[in-house]
């Protein structure tokens, strides 16, 4: 009999989660104005809000931590970090920063001006803040499969090669600073693109001239759809496939709470040196002197190690077939989302379970409250909260899907974990012809508004 597959670690501490009765958890979401971010954490039973920044670090980051140097300038935790950097990514020049969007400020003030266009697939929302903050436009070049959640495909995070090609013939180059490629693309429903695809993207931006950035979160979960997925790949090792991705890339933008499975931290990595000296100004500025950036040593020590226990087989293995464990008993409930199954999480078909709430109530926040409601499981609305009006036009955008994903931390939560959340959500959608209104907006800030957007019962 074939063994079944595992968990490539055992539980060393625990902690109490509390659950709450329906009448506690109705109080509270009208207390938190039908917002789930405005949720304590206590209220909450199982927190599947993000896998960022919310992962079990392992006995050897904690003893890294206790290693860490706190030296303002030159700390070892600084070259760990940037050896761990070099070793996984390839990239010999970084800056090291507070989180993911900080690289992102960074990295763009150095190189984004008003009316640049910055193609890419799925930009995901900070990223878009960023540019669009700058007056620039995030164009999305995603191919159109991803918007058939039914459509099953090993590489739905794909760049579409045409629509990019478009996009790259038709502005002048100095409007063009960098492609974006998201690994994986999350707001796609963290699906992964093809090493394929990465060529194609790098042959485009050679052929005009343009550099290319990886957003790289979820790099290591990337790599692991394309040894299991691509042909070629099968016997390459994890950092092999990162290192060959990364290859073909001028700089990476990393939140590291994601992959290398930290609380805090990220990074800018680049090739040229020159690239590195144009962003240091703005390391400087906006996050700490260039060897610490946002962060405290024992944090670098702990990405360090995280990086490698981030990219190694056994414990991707785990993290992605625990989504997928997920993504089956759903299955056996007939529940619609996003397939297949992401990286990091699932994200609910919201249109397809809500069928009789009008768009302009928000379908995946609806949803989102009902299995909070249910269960006491938190969701996040990817959604037309999260998409944010028109900042031209002010007008709310209705992006083709609204997707309330449920997002796994990464060593957190066991397989019956799993099997509690798929009952809420079946519970659900067994009442979701009776659902028929969502909520109205009070009070919204101009960008990233899901954060802290208010509402109200629509009807
Ligand atoms: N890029 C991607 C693809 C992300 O998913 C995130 C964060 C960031 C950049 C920004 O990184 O949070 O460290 O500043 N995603 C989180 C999420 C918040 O829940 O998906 P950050």
């Amino acid at each position: 009999m074939e063994l079944p597959y595992v968990e490539s670690y055992k539980i060393k501490m625990v902690e109490t989660i509390k659950k709450s009765t329906r009448e506690e958890r109705e109080k509270w979401m009208k207390e938190a104005n039908y917002n789930l971010f405005n949720l304590k954490s206590e209220q909450v039973f199982i927190d599947l809000i993000t896998d960022s920044g919310t992962n079990a670090m392992s006995d050897r980051q904690w003893s890294a931590m206790m290693e860490g140097d706190e030296s303002y300038a030159g700390a070892r935790s600084y070259y760990r970090m940037k050896e761990a950097i070099a070793d996984v990514t390839g990239f010999g020049y970084f800056l090291p920063t507070h989180q993911g969007r900080a690289a992102e400020n960074v990295l763009f003030s150095s190189l984004i001006k008003s009316g640049d266009i910055i193609p890419g697939n799925s930009h995901f929302d900070t990223t878009k803040g960023h540019i669009e903050y700058r007056k620039a436009h995030a164009v999305d070049c995603t191919i159109d499969d991803a918007k058939n959640t039914e459509l099953e495909i090993p590489f739905k995070g794909n760049v579409d090669l045409e629509k990019l090609e478009k996009t790259l013939s038709s502005h002048p180059k100095e409007k063009i600073p960098f492609i974006i490629v998201t690994v994986t693309n999350n707001t796609a429903g963290g699906q992964p693109v093809s090493m394929e695809n990465v060529k194609g993207v790098a042959a485009l931006a050679k052929k005009y001239g343009i550099k290319l950035l990886f957003d790289s979160a979820r790099f290591a979960e990337n790599a692991y759809f394309i040894k299991t997925r691509e042909k070629g790949y099968a016997d390459k090792s994890i950092r092999e496939i990162c290192r060959e991705m990364f290859s073909y890339g001028d700089f990476m933008t990393m939140s590291a709470k994601k992959d290398a499975i930290v609380n805090i931290g990220g990074f800018v990595a680049f090739r040229d040196k020159t690239d590195w000296e144009r962003a240091q100004m703005y390391a400087i500025m906006y996050e700490g002197f260039l060897t610490y950036g946002g962060m405290s040593g024992r944090d670098m020590n702990a990405l360090a190690v995280g990086l490698y226990e981030g990219t190694e087989f056994d414990y991707l293995d785990t993290r992605i077939k625990q989504v997928a464990y997920l993504g089956k008993k759903l299955d056996e409930y007939g529940i619609p989302y996003q397939r297949p199954a992401g990286g990091h999480a699932i994200f609910l078909d919201a249109k397809k379970i809500l069928k009789n709430v009008p768009k302009e109530e928000f379908i995946a926040q609806t949803l989102g409250v009902e299995i909070y409601l249910e269960s006491g499981v938190r969701g996040v609305e990817i959604g037309a909260l999260l998409a944010d009006r028109d900042p031209e036009t002010g007008i709310n955008r209705f992006p083709a899907l609204e997707l309330l994903r449920l997002a796994i931390p990464r060593r957190v939560y066991t397989n019956n974990h799993m099997d509690y959340i798929a009952a809420a959500v079946k519970n659900v959608v067994d009442r979701s012809a009776s659902i028929t209104h969502g909520y109205k907006i009070t009070r919204e800030l101009p960008i990233m508004r899901h954060f802290t957007v208010e509402l109200e019962p629509a009807k």
